[in-house]
């Protein structure tokens, strides 16, 4: 039999209507921010997460889907958007539209990791990319969004964690820092991690076999590197962060997968499991792709993640959302007819296109478990009525065919 790919998953059922509920509550939570939306292409050339995310990453590194097309191109399917955004911010010239331009997205995105509970090769990124603000008030409207969109579909325990890598300045000599650490103590890393040391040593603190190494725990903090001007940044962001009553715990351990990051980066986590969210301040990639020095902040959630910590909740029932179930008992093409004017009213209207007994109709109305049922027989057709029952109350009445629309705009 034919699968699907490992890591991937199928929507449908209950599942399909979480996900479509979960990013249309999404799409209008953006909107009181006033964020546009962005879509940018499933694939991008490979050269693009090289530069972006860097090549010293486990995701460039190991975790891309890379292929050729017909025309010898380079292609990779996007392991996340922040570069794409970026990419598009550039080459449509975004930046001589507005001084500040916000966006924010739904997107699959692509990782070939080792599947497991939260963890898949095709996943779905919710995220915000904010340029043209070097303002502490934006990293702080940032992590504000993700904190507030999480906290507000109820999810208990967030844990909002955040840590500085500070300017260019502050991570080179933090960079200095760590490579005279690690100097002597290159023979109890991993294979991969000695490559790092070499090329880019930052990436060392974020390897997933020497999560638990000592060596690893001990190494200096980037906070303890940053300048005057980097310092002032972070204490800001803090300052807004705690006046706004968002809670947050500083980790000095967390530097983030990805390279593009200066100043603030922050992760949210729920009872300590995988992070559902994760981002950061990026001044320097827009210039580093091709653009001018545009400052940058956002975030990404997985919005598996968030969907799965609501199942565990038992918070994503799939409610009632029929209003009218329509008893096809005679006439598929009159039963057709009043389907589509009930619809065109706006009204959530189901039927079955096979005429069947009762007896199975009342089974499907118990599936769909609408608001109200419209029996449609032979009677009712001839003599121009309905019979509509009120599912909870069961109360019965009879109402003129022509005022059907009238009838259930007053009682909806
Ligand atoms: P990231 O931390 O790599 O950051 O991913 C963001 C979120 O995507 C994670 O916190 C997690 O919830 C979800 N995620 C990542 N990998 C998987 C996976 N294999 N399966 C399921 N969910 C996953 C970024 O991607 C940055 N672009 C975030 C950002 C935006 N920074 C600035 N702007």
């Amino acid at each position: 039999m034919l699968q699907k790919p490992k890591g991937t998953q199928d929507f449908y059922g209950e599942s399909g209507y979480n996900y479509l509920n979960l990013t249309k509550y999404i799409e209008n939570f953006m909107e009181l921010y006033n964020y546009e939306y962005i879509k940018t292409p499933m694939f991008e050339s490979s050269e693009l997460f090289k530069r972006g995310v860097g090549e010293s990453t486990d995701i460039v590194n190991k975790e891309t889907y890379d292929f050729k097309d017909k025309g010898e191109r380079n292609l990779t399917l996007k392991p996340e958007e922040t570069a794409s955004v970026v990419r598009a911010f550039i080459e449509n010239k975004i930046y001589a539209e507005n001084e500040v331009s916000k966006f924010f997205y739904i997107t699959p995105c692509f990782r070939y990791e080792r599947p497991q509970s939260g963890r898949f090769r095709e996943f779905n990124q919710y995220g915000v990319e904010v340029f043209g603000s070097d303002s502490p008030y934006m990293d702080a409207e940032v992590i504000l969004i993700a904190y507030k969109l999480l906290n507000n579909l109820g999810i208990k325990n967030l844990k909002v964690k955040i840590n500085s890598l500070g300017n260019e300045e502050s991570r080179k000599k933090y960079r200095e820092a760590l490579v005279e650490y690690f100097k002597d103590k290159i023979d109890s890393l991993c294979e991969t991690c000695q490559e790092r040391y070499k090329t880019n040593p930052l990436r060392i603190l974020d390897c997933k076999v020497d999560q638990n190494n000592e060596v690893l725990k001990n190494a200096p903090k980037t906070i303890f590197y940053l300048d005057e001007e980097s310092n002032k940044f972070f204490e800001d962001v803090k300052n807004i962060l705690s006046f706004n009553e968002i809670p947050f715990e500083i980790d000095t351990n967390l530097v983030r997968g990805l390279d593009y990051y200066t100043h603030t980066v922050f992760e949210i986590v729920s009872d300590d499991s995988l992070a559902i969210c994760g981002g950061g301040r990026y001044n320097n990639l827009v210039k580093e792709l091709g653009g001018p020095v545009v400052p940058a902040v956002g975030f990404a959630c997985g919005i598996e993640r968030i969907l799965k910590i609501l199942k565990d909740m038992d918070k994503d029932k799939k409610g009632n959302k029929i209003d009218i179930y329509i008893m096809n008992l005679f006439d598929t093409n009159e039963t057709f007819n009043l389907l589509n004017s009930l619809r065109d009213s706006g009204f959530i209207t189901e039927t079955d296109f096979k005429v069947k007994s009762m007896k199975s109709l009342w089974k499907q109305v118990e599936k769909y478990n609408p608001n109200y049922v419209v029996m449609l027989g032979e009677d009712e057709i001839k003599g121009g009525y309905l019979t509509v029952k009120d599912n909870l109350t069961k109360e019965s009445i009879q109402i003129e065919r022509e005022n059907a629309e009238e009838y259930f705009d007053m009682n909806f």
